[in-house]
């Protein structure tokens, strides 16, 4: 694991975006998987001013998203692929018939389980995902893989935990419907991708990020699965790296790559 510690979370963003736009424009026909959640609006702020000012073209790129709420129906302003559009797709040249989320508006679990396969099949068959964004909940989910899902998980239905739903309150207004269930990609789905890059920022996920990078491998914390995987990047503001026992170390790691570049 590769762990970039970063003064403040606009570096992080900014990070972010330049792993983002330097993928896209290396490849012929880029694959990427995309997060929601607080933690990469202000990444995809800083992809759309890159696309503005004519340093990247999403022409060509096709997307992934890592999970969407079941019962949600896509037009609605809970639903991930809502989200998506407004705070990256509708603001790039991305055609939206490019982009991805697991179909999950049905109720039927039948139908629920054959949009999960058909996922996985639109993933292999778009040859991969190329680089996964990725956030981190404060119980070290990822995606909505929550503590003990099965570390050879595929895209599936999961019933969020408690901690989910109480962090997503703030999201929702009150009284309104929020739900419980999300069709998420698997722990090994998100392995399967090239490159990996987890995101997080602030003191509420410094116990999440010390479990991630510096606990036992453990369904108990599914972040903690990156440590399995060959080109995985954790980067962080200050704030969340504060548990880390070894930072001194991964600061200096990252000294010795500069000076080597
Ligand atoms: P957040 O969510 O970016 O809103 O903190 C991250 C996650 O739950 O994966």
């Amino acid at each position: 694991m590769r762990v970039i510690i970063l003064d403040s979370a606009k570096d992080v963003a900014q990070f972010a975006a330049n792993t983002i736009i330097d993928t896209v424009n290396r490849k012929m026909r880029p694959t990427l998987g995309l997060a929601t959640g607080s933690t990469p609006i202000e990444a995809y702020r800083a992809v759309i001013d890159a696309y503005k000012t004519n340093r990247v073209s999403f022409a060509q790129t096709v997307t992934f998203n890592l999970d969407e709420y079941i019962g949600i129906k896509e037009e609605h302003v809970q639903s991930y692929r809502y989200f998506m559009n407004q705070h990256l797709f509708n603001h790039i040249d991305i055609p939206l018939s490019n982009t991805f989320l697991p179909g999950a508006a049905s109720l039927n679990e039948a139908q629920l389980h054959k949009n999960a396969h058909q996922y996985e099949e639109a993933i292999k068959k778009a040859g991969g995902i190329d680089l996964q964004l990725l956030g981190i909940g404060k119980n070290g989910h990822i995606g909505f893989n929550e503590p003990t899902s099965s570390l050879r998980s595929r895209t599936r239905i999961k019933s969020l935990s408690e901690s989910t739903i109480e962090a997503n309150k703030r999201l929702f207004k009150n009284g309104e419907y929020q739900p419980r269930l999300a069709l998420t990609m698997g722990i090994e789905t998100i392995l399967e991708s090239r490159q990996l890059l987890l995101l997080a920022t602030g003191s509420t996920k410094a116990n999440a990020v010390k479990d991630m990078v510096e606990g036992p491998l453990t369904a108990m914390c599914p972040a903690s699965a990156l440590q399995l995987h060959q080109d995985a990047t954790i980067v962080i503001d200050s704030e969340a790296a504060d548990k880390l026992v070894m930072k001194d170390y991964y600061l200096w790691c990252e000294q010795q790559r500069q000076d080597l570049e």
